[in-house]
């Protein structure tokens, strides 16, 4: 799954498609699989005449688009719940109506929970079930009562879904993959998504060209196990994510590839040879690791060991020597003693990572891991979490200083933060700004960087000429 902060709503987002009659606000927790999912709800809308709206006040139908993956997610949506109900009454005393849904991974694993708790929601629905939203929507017009749709439906959501709508912009996200049969101790993904699907090759590859016949440059492929991802390819010949990319790379126009989030059971060596040699998949990976103890990472089933980890990452180095790396990590998961925290600890520092995400750990209902005895107090996973985090806050500033002076090229997206400037993305995802013409918007550029920043790079264009 990619970095899933759960904490606040991430995104406002909504699309038209023909002339509006309604409106639409998508409220947007999570990981970006659930920034897409929301672009492709509203997109199954679009004909229904439901154009965006960036405020709840006056819409006509309010999805809340939910994470599950950590702690006091299902809370927050109830307290916003409550916040809408309020205009959800204001709006039917004025004689008019408001659609309420819940969708995302909450919904999926408390849907009942949730039409007990406030019964003014009108539909409750599961990730894999967004092509039947516009069904569900006429069903909620008419009907008294809710409507909930969490069951894994038999048909591939993706083959009733619209092609994508709404022009994502110059760097866009495409989901290739969804669900895990990892069962990870820890992880609510496998119940909540279901099981490992992949979209084929053909469909990817014909939405990446629509993407960047939008004006995509950059495309970051999903999944919640994304290098898991297979198909067959054009010569009907089993394929795995390495060969995807090298399709994906021959699109005329598209300059950077991506893809999050990764396994490392799944780095397989077809991938690490497209790192050494696609140089538009980008030298940036996040790969999550966890933990840096066997002894943890066997409680986690995670199925591979510390030093596992290690030797995957001296392959992508020895393939692509400025590869960046980034991982997630789990403190206090249960049984993890003061020494397994070292080991963690140590791998972190072995391997340097230019960015990373932590958490404590946080027991979720029916994963096997919340029922195990040996719960680490949470003031232990509070002075660990510390103590990681200072150490991964460390070796990315040393990565970012260390882009001081280097000549890299850059992804222009958009204005910057002063009149002048315009900003963009490194190969290795930091925001680097630069004082510039607005006409480089769009196209890759050689910049020199000066300084570095807790977050972002600043630097000078090379040549205002485009690379690419
Ligand atoms: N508690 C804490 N962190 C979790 N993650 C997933 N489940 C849990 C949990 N129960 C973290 C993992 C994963 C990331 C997306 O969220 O590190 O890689
Ligand atoms: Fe969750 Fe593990 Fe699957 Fe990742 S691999 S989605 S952590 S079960």
């Amino acid at each position: 799954m990619t970095r899933s902060a759960g904490e606040q709503p991430a995104q406002t987002s909504a699309v038209t498609r023909q002339p509006p009659t309604r409106q639409l606000h998508v409220i947007t927790w999570g990981c970006q699989m659930n920034v897409y999912d929301s672009g492709r709800m509203a997109d199954v809308l679009a004909p229904l005449g439901y154009a965006p709206t960036p405020v709840p006040e006056g819409a006509d139908m309010v999805i809340l688009n939910t994470c599950h993956i950590r702690d006091r997610a299902a809370e927050k949506v109830f307290s916003e719940l409550g916040r809408l109900r309020l205009l959800k009454q204001a709006r039917e005393a004025a004689g008019g109506r408001m659609i309420l849904a819940v969708a995302g991974c909450v919904a999926q694993a408390e849907g009942a929970e949730i039409l007990a708790r406030a019964p003014y929601v009108d539909i409750v629905l599961g990730p894999q079930t967004y092509h039947r939203l516009p069904e569900m929507v006429a069903r909620a017009s008419r009907a008294a009562g809710a409507v909930i749709e969490t069951d894994f439906p038999a048909e591939d959501k993706f083959d009733h879904l619209p092609d994508a709508a709404a022009p994502q912009g110059l760097t866009a996200f495409l989901t290739i993959q969804e669900g895990c049969d990892k069962f990870c101790s820890f992880c609510v993904v496998p119940y909540t998504r279901g099981a490992e699907a992949s979209r084929p090759a053909a469909a990817v590859l014909a939405e990446a060209r629509r993407l960047v016949a939008q004006g995509a440059r950059e495309i970051t492929l999903l999944g919640q196990n994304v290098n898991a991802w297979h198909g067959a390819g054009p010569d009907g010949q089993p394929a795995t994510l390495g060969r995807l990319v090298r399709w994906l790379a021959e699109i005329p126009g598209l300059s950077r590839i991506r893809y999050t989030t990764s396994h490392p059971r799944d780095m397989d060596d077809e991938l690490i040879a497209a790192h050494a040699e696609v140089p538009a998949l980008m030298p940036f990976l996040h790969l999550p690791v966890q933990s840096g103890s066997d002894r943890m990472l066997a409680a986690m089933n995670r199925r591979h060991t510390a030093d596992a980890y290690r030797e995957i990452i001296g392959q992508l180095r020895a393939a692509r020597p400025d590869i960046a790396l980034s991982s997630d990590f789990i403190v206090g998961h249960p049984g993890e003693t003061e020494a397994d925290f070292e080991a963690t600890m140590q791998l972190i520092r072995d391997i340097g990572f230019a960015q990373a995400f932590s958490f404590k750990y946080s027991p979720r209902p029916g994963t096997p891991a919340a029922g195990a005895p040996n719960q680490v107090p949470e003031a232990e996973k509070d002075r660990r979490l510390q103590a990681l985090q200072a150490l991964l806050r460390e070796q990315q500033a040393a990565f970012n200083a260390a882009c001081a002076g280097l000549t890299i090229p850059v992804l222009f997206t958009g204005p910057g933060r002063h009149p002048g400037q315009i900003a963009g993305r490194s190969p290795w995802l930091q925001p680097v700004h630069v004082t510039g013409p607005a006409e480089l918007i769009g196209t890759e550029v050689q910049v020199t960087i000066a300084s570095a920043h807790t977050n972002s790079l600043s630097g000078t264009l090379n040549q205002e000429r485009a690379c690419a």
